[in-house]
């Protein structure tokens, strides 16, 4: 045993359902780290009295303690703002009407591929440094506004040299299909071009540790979905999938069928989406920020995937159109208020699920033996209370890898 700290005087809300107990708390507990990992948690009096002398021992002083928080659904690198978008849907505008006269998704585009690597990297960061602040150490992050080959890659780059700098685990995501653009009219044609140029690129540059789409009528269908799918395996690479968020496709379903990582959205998921999702052991992604911010009425079936089984998670979606989310605290609230999740299945839902949706099961999300050290100490005096403030942050400490690597106050 060669531990390097002891964390004692904490309240641990392991979010290990192993422990069979709300939270799966530890009150009055204690944590050890070796070499950037959990080497063994457990309450105080069970603390082996041979404790090495070179460990460092720091008081918690009574605070609780949660895995580092995990936002599995971002689109965090883009150029621009559509403030503008949100004044016309203020006077009427519908975000499909919007779409579809070529605002939307693919003004972000046009901004983004105006944006230098380095200007890209400036704004993301300072997203990247708000997540942080709360607690956030692992982040998914998306392309999908370039849709051409440099802007595209480059979005990527950006990813992985966020990754790089701050103390957060990054997964990047390509999902050039996220809409058509404009030097495309056929869909089939720049799915055939995603799956020949692109992805090879994506792959052979390691730029993507999965493949997503957004199934839609303003993205792609089944049968494009299909296509990007099945080249994504020749890859190697995972998929995944925005699905039933404006209507009922079925890509759910059929992402299941690819062993997706997870569905994201999932509105209008039906009965049989849910079968689906339950039998491959998908998880299902909910993003309140865009069913806010889009002023949705369609609520997701939290009840069907309780009963099926489902894992939930819950992520910000941050992106500058459907959901200019920068708190992932505030979207524990909402999945609470808007999707009547309770806080410890909203909670899970930003640590356990969605480790998960990124396939970091066992290492991360989670406060276990063997578990990487990535935990946030927080000023509260329940665990609820982390979906209970609109606006608040009670994050008072982020240790990463073991290390402490910001501390508020
Ligand atoms: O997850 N649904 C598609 N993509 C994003 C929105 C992107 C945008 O409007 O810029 C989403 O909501
Ligand atoms: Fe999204």
């Amino acid at each position: 045993m060669s531990w390097d700290t002891l964390l004692t005087g904490v309240r641990l809300a392991t979010m290990d359902p192993a422990r069979g107990c709300a939270y799966g708390a530890i009150e009055d507990g204690a944590l050890a780290i070796e070499d950037g990992r959990i080497a063994w948690l457990g309450s105080r009096v069970e603390l082996p009295g041979d404790l090495p002398s070179e460990v460092e021992v720091v008081d918690g002083e009574g605070r609780w303690v949660t895995p580092g928080l995990i936002d599995c659904h971002t689109h965090l690198v883009y150029g621009g703002s559509r403030a503008g978008e949100f004044e016309l849907r203020l006077q009427g505008a519908s975000y499909e009407e919007i779409a579809r006269r070529g605002g939307g998704i693919l003004s972000t585009v046009e901004a983004t591929r105006a944006s230098s690597e380095q200007e890209l990297y400036e704004s993301a960061a300072r997203r990247l440094q708000r997540f942080l602040a709360e607690g956030v150490t692992g982040i998914e992050i998306k392309s999908g506004y370039g849709l051409e080959f440099d802007s595209e890659l480059r979005q990527l780059r950006v990813a992985r040299r966020l990754g790089e700098t701050y103390p957060v685990t990054v997964s990047k995501t390509f999902l050039g299909a996220h809409t058509l653009p404009p030097e495309f009219e056929d869909g089939d044609a720049y799915i055939d071009y995603l799956c020949d140029q692109m992805l090879p690129a994506v792959a052979s540059e390691q730029l993507a540790d999965a493949v997503d789409v957004f199934c839609e009528s303003i993205g792609f269908n089944l049968a494009q979905v299909e296509k990007l799918f099945s080249a994504a395996r020749d890859h190697g690479l995972p998929v995944k999938i925005h699905a039933e968020q404006l209507s009922n496709m079925g890509g759910a379903a059929a992402a299941a069928g690819w062993g997706a990582l997870s569905a994201d959205h999932l509105e209008y998921l039906d009965d049989q989406g849910v079968a689906a999702l339950a039998a491959s052991g998908a998880v299902a992604v909910l993003l309140p920020g865009a069913f806010y911010f889009l002023r949705e009425t369609q609520l997701p079936p939290v009840q069907a995937l309780r009963d099926a089984g489902v894992p939930i998670a819950v992520a910000s979606d941050c992106n500058p159109g459907s959901s200019p989310a920068e708190s992932l605290l505030l979207m524990l609230n909402m999945a609470c208020t808007l999707f009547r999740l309770t806080p410890e299945e909203a909670l899970a839902g930003v640590t356990r699920n969605a480790a998960h949706a990124l396939g970091w099961k066992q290492e991360r999300g989670v406060i276990a033996a063997g578990a990487c050290a990535d935990l946030v100490l927080w000023d509260i005096e329940h665990p609820a209370e982390l979906a209970y403030f609109l606006g608040g942050n009670p994050c008072h400490q982020v240790v990463v890898a073991g290390e402490t690597v910001l501390r508020h106050g």
